[in-house]
């Protein structure tokens, strides 16, 4: 028992150290079942938890128990995150539009229109994916990070007559070629900033705290400083995590021992 506690000590200790200093903790490479019982256990919560799954096609191949996959995943995020943000193709993601745990609820299906992706089969052209953006009732939305500087004078006068929000369709160009050139990292499925920046936006104020357990080339990672947001990152595949600390120029946590202990 006393074990586990120091474990457990240990492991905050290591992330809080490195949010102070980098923005980001990114945690060894692990599964997202035991990366969610960990803060669990650890009792850690988030504005924000950004869930950007392999897609049950294409790349990442296809899991027979996909929907149930992504149920529990979505379970276990509904006590810790005021708000989830679950992608991926509208086909897929319709399958949980009917599953959404309690106290999530239903905030609004967005798109992520793009038009750049290569034709590779006879017929219609993917030109978008899906963003379910789910949220608690008690969370908050911050429209007003969107306002022009002219909107944000009339709000200050009482002059201005509904706040208006960002549109629910994001159009942007996929990371491909020489677009995004900058921005690339070599991970196959990496979204644009300009994607989850709104995202971000509409859901986070300076100071709040963001979790990413699938998070490729840590592109949530990329939007801390711009936003004044902290982040906790981690992805299952080494090589992800090996690039995802070159991008954002942050060490993993050197905990992997007493996480085990933790789990065991
Ligand atoms: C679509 S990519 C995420 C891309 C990321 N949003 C970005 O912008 O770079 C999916 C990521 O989920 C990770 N992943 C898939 N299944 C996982 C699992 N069961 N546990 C943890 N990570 C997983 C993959 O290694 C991959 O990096």
């Amino acid at each position: 028992m006393l074990i586990k506690k120091n474990a457990i000590n240990k492991v905050t200790d290591a992330i809080q150290t490195s949010i102070a200093s980098n923005n980001i903790a990114i945690l060894p490479p692990m599964e997202i079942s035991d990366a969610l019982k960990l803060i669990h256990i650890l009792e850690l919560k988030f504005s924000v938890s950004m869930l950007d799954p392999w897609y049950n096609k294409g790349i990442g191949g296809v899991r027979d128990d996909y929907v149930k996959f992504i149920c529990n995943i979505l379970m276990l995020n509904s006590t810790i995150a005021k708000h989830v943000y679950l992608w991926g193709f509208p086909e897929i993601v319709a399958n949980f539009i009917d599953k959404i745990p309690k106290p999530l609820e239903y905030t609004c299906w967005l798109t992520w229109y793009y038009k750049n992706n290569p034709s590779v089969i006879r017929g219609w052209r993917s030109a978008q994916q899906t963003c379910l953006h789910l949220s608690s009732s008690d969370s908050t939305l911050y429209p007003e990070h969107f306002l022009t500087d002219k909107q944000l004078i009339l709000k200050e006068k009482g002059k201005l007559r509904y706040m208006p929000g960002p549109p629910s369709v994001i159009e942007a160009a996929l990371n491909i070629g020489f677009i995004g050139k900058k921005e690339q990292t070599g991970h196959p499925s990496q979204k644009p900033i300009s994607v989850y920046e709104p995202l971000l936006r509409m859901t986070t104020t300076p100071g709040d705290s963001v979790l990413d357990l699938m998070a490729g080339s840590g592109t949530t990672g990329a939007l801390c400083s711009p936003l004044g947001i902290t982040a906790i990152l981690c992805d299952e595949s080494e090589e992800y995590i090996k690039l995802m600390e070159k991008r954002l120029n942050v060490k993993r946590l050197r905990v992997k021992k007493y996480i085990n202990i933790i789990l065991k």
